[in-house]
């Protein structure tokens, strides 16, 4: 018998690694013979530590467990029951929080042994990479071009152009990079992925490699993130083991290893000319544009620096083509894009479906409205960064452009909602203060303009309204003059919040003497 207790750092952090233990022991004093497997979660978070229990090749779901639940539990499991528990779920795939999504890149995530080359073959697991060696470099691009993916960090820039760039480029080593200093507030689906399910990263970044010769590749990491660094680490070895990296992938004529990166914990390096700089062991600066990666990248070499959820969707893509992915969406947003619903929200987690939802139906529907059962007065789509999106805006459909229309971001589809009770002034009081801490510090736009940005708010709190046209003013110049998105878009949040709740920012206390 098989139980699934997760081990992704979201369950661990309520206590699943305490319930696998007991449940481990509570099932052995039973007599009861069963493997404990440490999947990744679901992404139903508001159910973690959610156990699960095959029988008859279904699995049964108990959710939050407790502890306290864990021996009851053992009881029942020892009867050979799924069901009759006060916590018992029913079959998860059939909750509706998994039947209303079209997970592709995150089909494996919280199924199977994350690190196990033999489960992820088993479920489905490397067809894309060896469809990939069959069809060879060109076959590839030209998949990946029709299925319109696009970075998944947020800017969008069309991965097939990227990758057909570094190809096209001459020199004697290419290099595959993958961003994972995922950053952002309420976003946590890099991290998803690299818990349950690195081998499809893996995957992913061997098939860029044999679209672009590049035979060397590096996952860099943010260091906040220990369980990722493990789950990568433990992967790539048994995919060397396994023949999946090497002189050799999977028997072909294609070489491709990588390695795990850690970064030092600095915001800025999710930007990749700044991630670039401290792989090579620099500070983490940001390096002024052209020359793009892609022709003079790691070490000088053509390098693709491309996202988790980019580089994750690619195995399915290659799998079942690019037409298949590209039928799935809206507009120029092709594909399906793993939202993360977080803040103060009845049921957060991460939801993969194809491009077009409103906006109002992901926060209300999917993720339940507030945890408060307040109003959602907005939300803030896409980091620290994004703008935040009053409920009036809520029919906006969730793709790039689209939320573009309203001033939005979509940048790592990260969703933080916020009831009534926001204080918009001081919501963008955190974004300037951000910015300040984050700055690398190369243009005064940034450097200076946060700092600015947060003494000019302050003022505006103590009553200082005719400081609002000077923060305006401020906003407009870091967003035209700052050489990075960090700059650039930290005007994003405070221009949403005085453009929709003026209220907030004006009446405040007496003026300062
Ligand atoms: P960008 O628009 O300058 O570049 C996008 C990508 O396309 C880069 O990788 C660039 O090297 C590549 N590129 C551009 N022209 C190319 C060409 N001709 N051939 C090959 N590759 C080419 O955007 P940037 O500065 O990389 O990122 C800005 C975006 O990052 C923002 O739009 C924002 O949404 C997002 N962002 C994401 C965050 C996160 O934590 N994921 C945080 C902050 C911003
Ligand atoms: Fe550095 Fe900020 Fe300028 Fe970006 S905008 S280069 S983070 S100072």
């Amino acid at each position: 018998m098989k139980i699934f207790v997760p081990i992704d750092a979201a369950a661990r952090a309520v206590g699943s690694d305490e319930v696998a233990v007991e449940l481990g022991a509570a099932l052995k004093r039973r007599g009861v013979d069963a493997t404990i497997v440490r999947n990744g979660t679901r992404g139903m978070i508001w159910l973690e530590p959610l156990v699960e229990v095959e029988k008859d090749g279904v699995r049964y779901g108990f959710g939050p467990v407790d502890e306290a639940d864990v021996d009851a539990l053992a009881g029942l499991i020892a009867e050979g029951k799924v069901d009759g528990h006060a916590l018992s779920l029913g079959p998860v795939e059939e909750l509706p929080w998994m039947k209303g999504q079209q997970r592709l890149t995150f089909a494996r995530v919280g199924v199977i042994d994350p690190v196990s080359v033999a489960d992820y073959e088993a479920h489905g697991g490397l067809a894309g990479l060896r469809r990939a060696i069959e069809i060879g470099p060109e076959a590839i691009v030209n998949e990946v071009m029709e299925s319109g993916l696009r970075g998944r960090g947020g800017a969008g820039f069309p991965t097939a152009i990227k990758w057909k760039t570094v190809a096209g480029a001459p020199g004697p080593q290419k290099y595959i990079v993958c961003n994972a200093d995922e950053g952002d507030s309420g976003s946590f689906a890099d991290r998803m992925l690299m818990e349950g399910d690195p081998l499809c990263l893996i995957e992913g970044m061997a098939i860029a490699g044999v679209a672009t010769g590049a035979t060397q590749g590096y996952c860099y990491i943010r260091s906040e993130y220990p369980d990722a660094i493990r789950a990568m680490n433990d992967a790539i070895a048994d995919a060397r083991r396994y023949g999946m990296l090497g002189q050799s992938v999977l028997g072909s004529d294609y070489a491709y290893d990588m390695e795990v990166r850690v970064g030092a914990g600095a915001y800025v390096c999710g930007e990749e000319t700044s991630l670039l700089n401290s792989l090579e062991g620099k500070r983490g600066i940001v390096r002024a544009k052209p020359p793009i990666p892609a022709l003079e990248g790691f070490m000088g070499r053509p390098t693709v620096v491309n996202n988790v959820l980019s580089l994750g969707a690619v195995p399915w893509i290659i799998e079942n083509g690019g037409a298949a992915y590209g039928a799935l969406g809206i507009g120029r947003s092709k594909g399906t894009i793993p939202i993360q619903i977080a803040g103060n929200v009845k049921y957060g987690g991460l939801f993969e479906a194809a491009f077009g939802m409103s906006l109002g139906h992901i926060v209300n529907e999917i993720g339940g409205g507030t945890a408060t059962g307040r109003p959602v007065k907005a939300v803030q789509v896409g980091g620290p960064l994004g703008a935040y999106i009053p409920v009036e805006n809520f029919d906006v459909a969730f793709g790039y452009e689209e939320l573009a229309t309203k001033e939005g971001l979509l940048g790592h589809a990260g969703i933080s909602v916020f009831d009534d009770t926001a204080d918009m002034l001081k919501l963008s009081r955190f974004a300037m203060e951000f910015c300040a801490v984050e700055s690398c510090g190369k243009c005064t736009p940034c450097r200076i303009g946060s700092i600015r940005g947060v003494e000019t708010i302050d003022r505006i709190a103590q009553g200082e309204e005719e400081m609002i046209p000077v923060l305006t003013d401020l906003c407009n110049t870091m967003k035209w003059g700052s050489l990075c998105a960090l700059g650039g878009f930290a005007p994003f949040p405070v221009m949403s919040a005085l453009t929709h709740f003026p209220d907030d920012f004006r009446g405040r206390s007496a003026p300062r003497k």
